[in-house]
Order: C-alpha cells, then sequence, then structure tokens
C-alpha cells in the first residue's frame, strides 16, 4: 500500500471539499480554491455529478442488478453506491477501487461492519488487478454494474481504452456507466485556462466519450448533460456540461 501524501493534492479529498466534506488537507483545499475561482459553477457540477450517479444506482438496482463495480469512487461520503443499492436490494455488493490511500483508508472503516462491500486500492488502468478482486467478490454469472463517474477525466489514456478490459469481462446484461467533463458548453477562453492550468483534467469531446459505449446498446435518454439523466426535459443546465450515460452489454456484442 502507498504512503498518504499530504504534500500533493488529490482529486479524492479536492471532490470532498466541493462536496462539503471534511476529509481533505490544506492543499487540496487551496487547489479547490483556486478551481473555483476559475470555475465558480464547479461545486454545482460536483453535487449533479453525485446526484447523478445515485440515480443511477437506484435504477439499475431497482431492475434487480445487485453487483456494483465502484471505479475511482472517491472517499466516502453520505449516500455511498453499497447504502443506496442495499435500500433497494439487500444483498447488494459492492467492489470500490480508488488509487488514493486516504480513500482506502476511510473506506475500510466505514466498510467495517458490511461483508458486502470491500475497497481496494489500485488505478483503473490496472485492470488484471482490479478484475481479479472483482472475480473473487462478485459473482461472475451475475449482471455487473461498471461504473465510471467523474474519474475518466483524470487519466490521459483514450476512455475507450480505459474502460475495453471491463466490458470484455462484464457478463451479459451487465451495464457500464460513465460521466465525464465535457468540451460542450465551455467558454473557450475558461477551456484553455483549464488546459493550461490543470493539465491533470481532460476535457474531452463527446466523441471520445461516446467511443468508450462501443458495441454497447445505450439505455436511454443517451449521452446526455448528467443533470438531464432521466431528471425530466425541466431539470436546470448549468454552463459546463458534464457528459453522463449509461449503457447495457446484450448476449451478443453489437459490432462498433
Ligand atoms: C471526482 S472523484 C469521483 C468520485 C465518485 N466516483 C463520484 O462520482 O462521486 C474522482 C475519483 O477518482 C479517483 N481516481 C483518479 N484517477 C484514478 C485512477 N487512475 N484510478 C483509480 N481512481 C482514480 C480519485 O482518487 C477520486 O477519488
Amino acid at each position: 500500500m502507498h504512503e498518504i501524501d499530504v504534500s500533493q493534492p488529490h482529486a479524492a479529498r479536492v471532490y470532498d471539499y466541493l462536496l462539503g466534506g471534511k476529509a481533505n488537507y490544506a492543499v487540496d483545499r487551496a487547489l479547490a480554491e483556486r478551481f473555483l475561482r476559475d470555475w465558480p459553477e464547479l461545486a454545482d457540477l460536483a453535487r449533479a455529478n453525485r446526484a447523478w450517479m445515485i440515480r443511477v444506482v437506484r435504477t439499475l438496482a431497482s431492475q434487480g442488478i445487485d453487483r456494483f463495480l465502484d471505479i475511482g469512487s472517491g472517499l466516502p461520503t453520505a449516500d455511498n453506491v453499497h447504502q443506496v443499492a442495499q435500500r433497494i436490494a439487500r444483498e447488494a455488493r459492492v467492489l470500490y477501487v480508488d488509487n488514493d490511500p486516504v480513500v482506502l483508508t476511510h473506506g475500510r472503516s466505514l466498510l467495517a461492519a458490511d461483508e458486502r462491500a470491500e475497497y481496494v486500492e489500485a488505478p483503473a488502468q490496472d485492470a488484471a488487478t482490479i478484475l481479479d478482486r472483482a472475480d473473487a467478490f462478485l459473482d461472475r454469472d451475475r449482471p455487473v454494474v461498471v461504473l465510471m463517474s467523474a474519474v475518466l477525466h483524470y487519466m490521459p489514456e483514450p476512455p475507450a481504452d480505459i474502460v475495453a478490459p471491463y466490458v470484455r469481462w462484464m457478463p451479459p446484461g451487465s451495464h457500464l456507466a460513465i460521466s465525464h467533463v465535457a468540451l460542450e458548453g465551455h467558454d473557450p477562453e475558461l477551456l484553455a485556462r483549464i488546459r493550461e492550468e490543470y493539465p491533470q483534467q481532460h476535457v474531452r469531446p463527446r466523441e471520445e466519450i461516446e467511443a468508450a459505449f462501443a458495441g454497447l446498446e445505450m439505455l436511454e435518454p443517451g449521452l446526455v448533460d448528467a443533470q438531464r439523466w432521466r431528471t425530466g426535459e425541466d431539470a436546470p443546465v448549468g454552463p459546463q456540461p458534464l457528459l453522463a450515460g449509461v449503457a447495457r452489454k446484450l448476449a451478443t456484442r453489437r459490432a462498433p
């Protein structure tokens, strides 16, 4: 396990601060505040993302899916995936994955009393390690939801390359859920500033996010602003879209 480095800001703790959490350090708060000065809508975006993720878990748990692989899970917060899912399906199992050791420490203490949820510390790029653990903890013969909520934009690799081994592994009837900060709706000046000052954020065009769902059947309403995903047409949409979508793996994959 890696040491906790509090001299560098980390995405999980910056996001925790944006959501009003307490599991963050001065260095994370400083970066979050700098972000907020440049991009005041960011806290709304974080909340909209979290609300989308909870809607996805509720929707799919209500359809009988009770296995979740939450990659880039973030720090435990008010409504965690296993809590939301287990309210609907008591036996729901969740494997959480994050590459931040702080997430693992907080996560393990939250989950001490729950045998149906577990944390793994690994980068999403290390699919072999993650899927090995998933094989042991989630049943291979049941549909799984692979959640990649607001995590792919921290990785330089194309989203389609990151998700490919997970999609191959998913049993038929499984779902892939992705939210990702997108170019759509960004004012070009802000975009240039984000690219220059926050190179660790990979704000991508729609097509690159869409490519991650190749061969899967996209659920309604498609890849849309997270605030528009099953909230009705009148839902407010902030000026900085976060694209979000969920797709199902059929028994026979469609040609991409
Ligand atoms: C913005 S938070 C999202 C948390 C949660 N998924 C949600 O949507 O509320 C991004 C999370 O991704 C994690 N992360 C970033 N890069 C990662 C990587 N390469 N592998 C695994 N986790 C990563 C960060 O540590 C952080 O916890």
